[in-house]
């Protein structure tokens, strides 16, 4: 059994293109660690099996991430997917899951780590901005790449029309990172990945094109 488990702690759109991708949804499990978290409703109307842990009730991030891994061995899954999970995870989870543990960040790692990636893109005029699907490392943002979109910075980007244009290529790289690593053709090796069988435009995208 090839099971999934995704973890996120808002909106919940990357998760939801992982359930739109085609894996089996009894074998996906939704972890959140936001009760409010709006991905959770989305999770339950595309019948993926959901759990809410709330970090809040766990006196510290040691303690909180223990019961985190207990939740997720239970599912045993193939791969844990961060999706827009918005915790540091502890150095001891991050080892119990290398080389299994996925992350999506909007930007092209290892430029702009961290938060508000986009406005920061804008304030440094870079030109060229996208996302990266990568292994999560303890390094934050800074693992091993899997695949990453890059897409033009146009001159009246704001910070949220140039959020809307990344996101949509999350939304395309993510699942098929996940794929890949499912279908094992995944190889990791001194950091470095190798797809299987990948011609080089399917693991570096770049659109061109003004959005339509
Ligand atoms: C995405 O931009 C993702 O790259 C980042 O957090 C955001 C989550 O958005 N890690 P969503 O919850 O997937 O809509």
């Amino acid at each position: 059994m090839k099971s999934l488990v995704i973890l996120i702690s808002g909106r919940g759109s990357n998760m939801q293109a992982l359930l739109e991708a085609g894996f089996p949804i009894e074998h996906i499990t939704v972890i959140s660690n936001n009760p409010g978290a709006t991905g959770l409703e989305i999770a339950q109307q595309y019948g993926a099996k959901t759990i809410v842990l709330d970090h809040r009730l766990y006196p510290d991030r040691q303690t909180f991430d223990k019961a985190l891994a207990e939740r997720i061995d239970t599912c045993q899954p193939k791969l844990i997917a961060l999706a827009g999970f918005m915790r540091i995870l502890s150095d001891s989870f991050v080892q119990r899951y290398q080389g299994r543990l996925m992350n999506i960040h909007p930007s092209l790692l290892p430029a702009f780590p961290g938060l508000g990636t986009h406005a920061r893109v804008l304030q440094e005029g870079v030109k060229i901005h996208g996302c990266t699907a990568h292994f999560v490392t303890s390094q934050l943002d800074h693992g091993p790449i899997v695949i990453q979109a890059a897409i033009p910075v146009l001159p009246n980007d704001t910070e949220s029309t140039l959020a809307a244009r990344v996101l949509q290529h999350e939304h395309r790289i993510y699942p098929q990172a996940v794929q890949w690593f499912m279908d094992d053709r995944i190889r990791l090796s001194n950091n470095y990945v190798e797809v299987l069988d990948a011609r080089v435009d399917e693991i570096a995208l770049y659109s061109p094109g003004l959005p339509e």
